[in-house]
């Protein structure tokens, strides 16, 4: 008898079983990430200083002894998954497993610049979970709006700036300051952008974080930060670097240059067109010596490996169904800078999974 198609059909749909339950369960990896950062486990590592065995961890983190066994199976997923390695240290004469932090986990180090910490858990908040239970409601109501509003009845940024001193604005602020940290790595590969640039505002700018290091980098480029008035409000600026509070819908302070990093993808089309359109009027006084920076994703399915894709798949889905934003592909900027009146751009890949485009008038 021959079984060799049932074989490779059983074997099909194990794999295919395989597949489905590896994306049904992938969000426990991500919960076990923010407990993770939530009790400490990078800090404490850190400031042990040398591989760390599961009761020094246990008891660093002051953990009930009942809890112990439990953290050794956080740490068992979290090491599968690449936040720490394990290794061996002699605890007397005995031989003992010890853990040590791996380039991601040493992002979660707190008080580091290049600190993520503060995006782990402002990205896993309550309200941005929850709204997934609604979404079956969202694709069958007429009404256009987010995900978002969908579940809660209010607009992602009415939610976060109901109360300027809210602690869902700082943690938003925060987690977009720590991902801006990073960018002063990727700064040194792009000094050019800013060479000739004499005056700089940094639109939907937040806290300030990315204009600080450019700041840092060209102290002789006068700097605006330019966000809602309930971010930047209460920020005082230095000589060179000042806070301005307005609305980019309607109209934006006059530079040589508008940097929009990680603005475009909150809005759709229309939106982003009012925006570099009203970016372009900034730059006007410059003539042809203008530029719009924009800081954003390109997503390149084709030319990009899975899991850069697969991440910026993935914010595409966040700015969707937060902000009714898109994640864009070189053909939809194309699209959006010449509709803009923009006459040429170019595109330079930073960080990895961002892209740095020049806008030109
Ligand atoms: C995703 S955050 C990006 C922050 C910063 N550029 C960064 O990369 O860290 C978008 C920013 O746009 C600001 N924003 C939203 N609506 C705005 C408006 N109408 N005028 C000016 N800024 C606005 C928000 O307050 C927020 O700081």
């Amino acid at each position: 008898m021959d079984f060799s198609s049932n074989e490779s059909e059983e074997s099909e749909l194990y794999h295919a079983q395989i597949h489905l339950y590896k994306h049904l369960y992938s969000f426990i990896s991500s919960a076990a990430l923010k407990s993770a950062v939530e009790l400490g486990i990078a800090d404490a590592i850190h400031n042990h200083g040398k591989p760390m065995t599961l009761n020094e961890l246990a008891s660093s983190l002051k953990l009930h002894p009942s809890k112990v066994n439990i953290l050794y199976r956080f740490l068992r997923l979290l090491t599968h998954n690449g936040f720490f390695v394990k290794t061996t240290v002699m605890k007397g004469e005995e031989e003992e497993t010890a853990y040590s932090l791996t380039p991601p986990s040493k992002l979660l180090i707190s008080g580091k610049q290049t600190c993520l910490s503060s995006m782990v858990k402002g990205t896993l908040q309550p309200m941005p979970l929850d709204m997934w239970h609604s979404s079956n409601k969202w694709f069958n109501e007429e009404k256009e709006q987010t995900l978002f509003e969908s579940a809660t009845g209010e607009n992602f940024w009415n939610f976060l700036n109901k109360d300027s001193e809210s602690d869902k604005l700082n943690m938003f602020q925060d987690a977009m300051a720590a991902d801006s940290q990073i960018f002063k790595i990727a700064l040194k590969d792009c000094k050019h952008v800013f060479e000739g640039v004499e005056s700089l505002v940094d639109v939907g700018g937040g806290t300030g974080a990315v204009t600080k290091l450019i700041n840092e980098a060209f102290p002789n480029i006068k700097c605006t930060v330019f966000d809602q008035p309930q971010v930047v409000g209460n920020l005082t600026g230095t000589q060179n670097l000042n806070f301005v509070g307005g609305d980019m819908f309607k109209s934006i302070p006059p530079a040589d240059a508008v940097l929009l990093k990680w603005v475009l993808h909150d809005w759709d089309d229309e939106q982003s067109l009012k925006i570099l359109k009203n970016s372009k009027e900034a730059i006007s006084g410059k003539g042809k010596g203008g530029k719009v920076i924009i800081i954003d994703i390109s997503i390149d399915e084709i030319s990009d490996n899975r899991i850069i894709t697969e991440l910026q798949l993935d914010f595409d889905f966040m700015m969707m169904t937060l902000f009714n934003g898109k994640e864009r592909e070189k053909k939809e900027w194309e699209k959006l800078i010449f509709n803009a009146g923009f006459s040429s751009y170019k595109i330079t890949p930073i960080c990895s999974f961002k892209s740095l485009i020049e806008v030109y008038p």
